[in-house]
């Protein structure tokens, strides 16, 4: 049992089905079996946990059995590897065979789960998106969604439709089977340790709050930079483009956190109803604002880390006439008392100069400017920087007198290190995010409401895109940060980006 924010949280004393539809793909290889590894490592599945893997492969229970170890093997945090406790877990994987649209594969999944004698079950989408209409709506018709005396929860993995139309869709064909509280929507930067750390450092600690507004702060910068391209998933991306496969979840959830007000409570519904207000206080950005405050890019060739890289338009299974977004930033206000007229730069793409996951709080200037800086510019000297990934840590940037008879002043750092402070480095997101649905807190998942909130946001600028197409798309060089029109929009307001360690 884990006690937390007072909730005794448990997994119960039944068993669980853990049922992934689209069990032969990536996300169940990479990431999921991993994360269920990891927790069974750790002795936190309390309770047998069944893998019941559904998908369209030719496989059997034995090839499931087999893949999933290989899968264990290559992307385990934790090495070396307790091949006793994958055998234990596997020695509980079954696998059924069909297609997501075909109603004797659920018969057969409904049969599995009770011979196996198992009530308390987990639904995970793993699969492309355009399936999960199909499979929700099976589910319901097969009376899946709730047996009495148990919980029978879903989880829906990002992206959440594709427009708010699509969004809102998809969200009454859930409704239709499951209760909003049966509905866990991950996105999994909030299973990140750092980005929970953010609510922690916030609000465990009584010096930040005061200053945490207007009154103090100039602006925020939040930056999402990979490194990688768009590798084998050239087809998914190619139609979704940064905006929704970052910006729409990942992105705003940073704002969120970081601008969202104190909740009552650290419970589920508390936590969420905060960071909705913050989405719906976001000044909209439609027709020409969205055009004015955002600033779009697409990679071409380049070096990363020193090796050449393609451009996107070359990659494997991209249109050559591809006008798909890599990069975008964007300059967000937030409508109310806390952060009228501060503004929030935000940034992300993929192969960009390093890669970093950071939100700099930009304090404002002394109001005289008494000494010499040096090395500072009009960059203002405190700037705190809540570093997600992957140096996880908080770092102050504050001025110092340089011991030379002059008074110079340099910039010098108060730092704290994950490693350092925990000597570990924090668990995989999934393992967090996994263990908490199978408890059944949903504080780290998207509400509707939330969801449907980003994407009232995240619509108008989309709109304002296809409104007002762009000739030429600008283009960065990959290992690069960003195209020029990036650096004018934020010159603009007199300000500069944030220069990261490897830029
Ligand atoms: C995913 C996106 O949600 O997040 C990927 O679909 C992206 O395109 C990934 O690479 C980034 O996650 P992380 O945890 O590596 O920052």
């Amino acid at each position: 049992m884990i006690i937390r924010n007072n909730q005794q949280l448990s997994l119960g004393s039944e068993p669980i089905a853990f049922v992934i539809f689209g069990v032969t793909g990536d996300l169940t290889h990479r990431k999921l079996l991993p994360a269920l590894y990891e927790l069974h490592r750790e002795g936190r599945l309390t309770v047998p946990v069944h893998v019941i893997g559904f998908a369209r492969r030719e496989w059997d229970d034995d090839v499931l059995r087999d893949s999933l170890k290989k899968a264990i093997h290559e992307f385990a945090r934790t090495r070396p590897v307790d091949a006793t406790v994958v055998e234990d877990l596997l020695s509980r994987a079954h696998y059924v065979r069909s297609s997501f649209d075909d109603d004797s594969g659920y018969e057969r999944l409904q049969q599995m789960l009770s011979e196996l004698g198992l009530c308390n079950v987990v639904f995970y989408l793993a699969t492309p998106p355009d399936a999960y209409i199909d499979i929700i709506k099976r589910l319901g018709q097969h009376q899946m969604v709730d047996c009495s005396g148990s919980w029978t929860r879903l989880v829906v993995e990002k992206p959440y439709g594709r427009d708010l139309e699509s969004a809102e869709e998809l969200e009454r064909v859930i409704h239709q089977s499951f209760r909003e509280d049966q509905v866990y929507r991950i996105d999994h930067y909030l299973g990140k340790e750092t980005v929970q750390n953010i609510l922690v450092f916030r609000f465990a600690n009584g010096i930040f709050e005061p200053i945490w507004n207007r009154n103090f702060i100039d602006n925020v910068q939040i930056t999402v930079a990979e490194t990688v391209g768009v590798g084998t998933r050239a087809g998914y991306y190619d139609t979704a483009g940064v905006i929704r496969d970052m910006f729409q979840n990942h992105m705003l959830q940073l704002v969120g956190l970081t601008a969202m007000e104190a909740p009552v409570q650290f419970k589920a519904d508390n936590v969420r109803d905060e960071k909705v207000k913050v989405l719906e206080a976001l000044q909209p950005l439609e027709g020409k604002a969205a055009l004015e405050n955002t600033c779009r890019g697409q990679y071409v060739a380049g070096l990363v880390d020193g090796v050449r890289v393609p451009g996107y338009k070359d990659e494997k299974g991209v249109p050559p006439n591809s006008t798909t977004e890599t990069y975008l930033a964007a300059k967000l206000l937030i409508d109310n008392w806390r952060w009228a007229g501060v503004p929030f730069y935000l940034r992300c793409g993929k192969r960009l100069g390093a890669r970093v996951t950071e939100i700099a709080i930009q304090f404002k200037q002394p109001p005289l400017r008494l000494f010499d800086w040096q090395d500072m510019g009009e960059a203002a000297p405190n700037a705190l920087v809540l570093n997600i990934q992957p140096n996880e840590g908080i770092t102050l940037t504050f001025g110092a007198k340089n011991p030379q008879p002059r008074t110079q002043i340099a910039p010098v750092k108060m730092q704290f290190s994950y490693q350092e402070a925990f000597g570990s480095e924090p668990p995989e997101a999934y393992e967090r995010l996994l263990l908490d649905c199978l408890m059944g807190d949903a504080t780290l998942f998207t509400r509707s409401d939330e969801v449907l909130a980003a994407w009232r946001f995240t619509s108008g600028i989309l709109k304002a895109w296809e409104a007002y197409p762009v000739k030429n798309l600008p283009i960065y060089e990959a290992g690069t940060w960003g195209p020029a029109c990036a650096d004018d929009f934020i010159h603009r307001d007199g300000w500069s980006w944030r220069v990261i360690q490897g830029s």
